[in-house]
């Protein structure tokens, strides 16, 4: 069983209720969760499963309650190897740059050497009234990986 970071940027509250359903269902499943918002880089173990869950906002940016920590990851992180971590991504295909914040965030810790347990989910708010559901089918697969 593993410990997990679930780490959630969001506007409005879609992201957040998205990161709870997966927190229950990976409780349900036996794990621990650290549940984060506006965290830092010290407070999250690289040794843990990163679970990060984040909407997109403006023209393709990040929330401002994820950027801190996407800006601190950027100016000061070493090379993470060690970290393994999945990223569900909320956004609209009506905008140009569709889950910009998820996109930004998987190539910042790809060129970290962080290793994905799964391909980035993209969830289009444009064609689901309910996320959770599509995070929860992608969580299963993501789960067997830990
Ligand atoms: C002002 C505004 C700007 C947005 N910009 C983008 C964007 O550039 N790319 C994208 O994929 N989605 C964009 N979205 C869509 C949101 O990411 C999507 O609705 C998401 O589900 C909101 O999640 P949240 O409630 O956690 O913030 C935008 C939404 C709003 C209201």
């Amino acid at each position: 069983m593993a410990a997990i970071e679930v780490i959630v940027g969001s506007v409005y509250g879609a992201a957040i209720l998205v990161a709870e359903s997966l927190e229950e269902a990976l409780v349900a499943a036996g794990h621990t969760v650290n549940f984060h918002e506006e965290v830092t880089l010290s407070e999250l173990d690289v040794s843990h499963p990163w679970l990060i869950v984040t909407s997109t906002t403006g023209q393709g940016e990040l929330p401002p309650d994820l950027l801190p920590l996407f800006m601190e990851i950027q100016d000061r992180c070493p090379p993470i190897p060690q970290l393994r971590y999945g990223l569900v991504a909320l956004g609209d295909s009506s905008y140009d740059n569709f889950c910009g914040a998820g996109v930004q965030f998987n190539a910042l810790l790809q060129e970290l050497e962080a290793q994905p347990l799964a391909e980035m989910l993209k969830i289009d708010a444009g064609e689901t009234l309910e996320p959770e559901e599509p995070a929860l089918a992608w969580l299963s697969s993501w789960i067997e990986k830990l």
